[in-house]
């Protein structure tokens, strides 16, 4: 069944996670590269996500480009007295298509618990925002055997606030954070299995949703094991941190996936 699901969605999606690198001059030079060189795909979604400064950017260089762009985060309130915070619907004021959410590198320095992240999926979806919900384990929890029970709960915290429905054209990502940033990914093996429980335990819950949500791959992707990640079943993409800030090594990995869609 899962299987099946990810051989009827094929396309592909490979998220460039740009964190807090960039500047006017670079990202001009670096999104003219990507238009040039990735325009042409015909199984990938590209996207983009950029600190929020740059997304006026984005959507000036991109809008008339197949690539899409998006945020790295989002206020879980619609509107009112945030300080700091910007909203749903102020990142579809920039056109913004995807909103990562949940990220490692967010949830843990500033103490975002499961509660306020399941809050930011269901505003970013009311708005018409695909989220890119960031999911994963820590090296102890894998090494302790419990990576799935830790994956499930963040899943469980959604699905009982809001029911396994909203999972559908949703993407979740999964960010193993021993994988990130290390040079270490996880081997084709290891994504495989989890990858094959969330979409499963997505599909007991509402097969439908199951069969219409993307399951990205992060952490410490690069264009040699992009090559052998993306023919993996149930790995429908890839969400990039260092490499997409290197034209070259983003756009290898995004034509890997390209070929792996075929
Ligand atoms: P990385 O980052 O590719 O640099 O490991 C991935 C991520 O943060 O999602």
């Amino acid at each position: 069944m899962a299987q099946q699901a990810s051989q009827k969605n094929a396309k592909k999606i490979v998220v460039a996670n740009w964190k807090m690198h960039g500047n006017l001059k670079q990202n001009e030079v670096m999104l003219t590269d990507f238009i040039a060189t990735l325009s042409g795909l015909k199984h990938t979604q590209v996207v983009v996500c950029a600190p929020y400064p740059y997304l006026a950017q984005l959507q000036i260089l991109l809008q008339h480009t197949p690539i899409a762009w998006g945020a790295q985060n989002v206020a879980k309130n619609e509107e009112g007295p945030f300080t700091g915070e910007v909203s749903a619907a102020m990142l579809r004021d920039f056109g913004c298509a995807y909103v990562i959410i949940g990220h490692s590198e967010r949830s843990t320095a500033y103490c975002e618990s499961d509660e306020n992240i399941a809050q930011k999926f269901m505003v970013a979806k009311k708005h018409g925002l695909t989220p890119i919900l960031c999911v994963g384990e820590t090296l102890i929890e894998r090494e302790a055997g419990v990576m799935e029970m830790v994956v499930g709960k963040q899943l469980d915290t959604i699905i009982n606030m809001y029911g396994a429905e909203v999972f559908a054209d949703s993407v979740i990502s999964y960010e193993p954070i021993w994988a990130i940033g290390t040079g270490l990914a996880a081997t084709p093996a290891q994504a495989q299995a989890m990858h094959k429980f969330i979409r499963g335990k997505i599909s007991s819950l509402n097969a439908g949703a199951a069969d219409r949500l993307k399951i990205l791959y992060g952490g410490s992707v690069n264009p040699q094991n992009a090559v052998q990640l993306f023919v993996v079943p149930n790995i429908d993409g890839g969400l990039i941190g260092k490499c997409s800030l290197n034209a070259q090594a983003f756009e290898e990995i995004c034509l890997a996936a390209d070929e792996s869609a075929q």
